[in-house]
């Protein structure tokens, strides 16, 4: 008998069923015996026992469906060694669930803090292997996470669609794209987007070089302009505050985003109005791209391959085209970000797109 469990945790994404599925394929084409157990509401339901036992036709007709069959929550990375308001001691409580269901391994879906957690229970003695789910595209150790490319469509989509209204009414407009730590997906929608100016965490941003590419932009006959902005964008002077003083300068803001407050800069140097368009959650929204089923299939398969071999404490990641296991002791806590000097940077900049430093 093979029990496996599974959870997903953190913000979902539109290819967590398929990756489920991959994985819950790849071992029932494989053994007969076998008993998965899913975990709702991620971390959650390991800490409190709340799960369901899964059968076959829980993994059937979820290849396209977005969300998660499991459900997921937010359980801070940081506050996992602190008792819950009852005194319970998470990491011990989830160890006890994980013994009790007689456990051979836990498939852990999610994203950066989901991944320290995993690798917390891997030190801990419990088999894992974990599967990179963000939109934001920023683990360490694989070139790409399943979501990032979903999402890419969807913030493209809404470039799109506001560049003909911009275009009609001759405006600057801001698309604020999801990524508070990293510009991945803004740098790819931007892109995919035809963005004029794209502004990224990476990147600090003058807001004089970004009124001027508007002014260029004018004086060259055209009468928008669309700026790919992250969520975490910033500017070159909040970029010298330590990150206590820029929090606190954040929770003071009368914006309710960064595009809102580059958005009344932009609009006082130019004396005209710049709109914001915020697409938010929906880039999370809706059904995978056919490249995260794949994605998500390979992965799942190669998990499930892993699982089979006992080979655990692993993440299985996209390295140069292939599907690879990586030990999550040497990918835990590290963020993938992008590096302001990439190729793909340059080449934007050689298209003509500012990043406004
Ligand atoms: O980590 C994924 C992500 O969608 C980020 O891009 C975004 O900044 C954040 O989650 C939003 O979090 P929440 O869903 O908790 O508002």
């Amino acid at each position: 008998m093979l029990r496996v469990g599974m959870l997903t945790s953190g913000g979902d994404c539109q290819a967590l069923n398929a990756a489920m599925r991959g994985v819950a394929k790849g071992l029932s084409s494989n053994v007969e015996d076998l008993e998965i157990y899913g975990f709702l509401d991620g971390y959650k339901g390991l800490i409190y026992g709340n799960y369901r036992l899964l059968t076959s036709s829980d993994f059937s007709g979820i290849l396209t469906k977005g969300g998660t069959i499991l459900g997921s929550s937010r359980q801070p990375f940081k506050l996992m060694r602190t008792p819950d308001a009852n005194g319970l001691d998470k990491v011990e409580a989830m160890k006890q669930n994980y013994y009790k269901l007689n456990l051979d391994c836990i498939v852990i879906l999610g994203g950066n803090g989901t991944q320290k957690t995993a690798n917390l229970l891997r030190e801990e003695g419990l088999n894992v292997i974990h599967l990179p789910k963000t939109i934001d595209n920023d683990i360490f150790g694989t070139d790409v996470t399943f979501g990032f490319q979903s999402a890419i469509n969807i913030a493209t989509d809404a470039i799109d669609c506001i560049h003909t209204t911009a275009a009609s009414h001759n405006r600057v407009f801001i698309v604020e794209v999801m990524g508070h730590k990293v510009g991945w997906l803004t740098l790819y929608a931007g892109l995919a987007g035809g963005a004029d100016i794209i502004l990224l965490p990476e990147i600090p941003y003058d807001i004089k070089k970004v009124v001027s590419a508007i002014e260029n932009r004018t004086k060259a006959g055209k009468g928008f302009t669309i700026l790919a902005v992250a969520e975490g964008a910033i500017s070159k002077e909040d970029a010298k505050l330590s990150k206590k003083e820029y929090k606190k300068k954040m929770e003071k803001s009368p914006y309710p985003s960064v595009s809102y407050e580059i958005a009344q800069k932009i609009g006082e140097k130019l004396g005209s109005e710049v709109r914001v368009t915020v697409p938010g959650h929906t880039q999370r929204g809706g059904s995978p791209t056919p490249y995260d089923r794949v994605l998500c299939t390979r992965l799942g398969a190669e998990g499930a391959k892993a699982i089979l071999e006992k080979d655990f404490g692993h993440m299985i990641a996209m390295v140069n085209n292939e599907v690879r296991r990586v030990p999550l002791e040497n990918v835990a806590g590290k963020l993938k970000t992008v590096d302001p000097n990439a190729q793909i940077v340059k080449e934007a900049k050689l298209t003509g797109i500012s990043f406004g430093d």
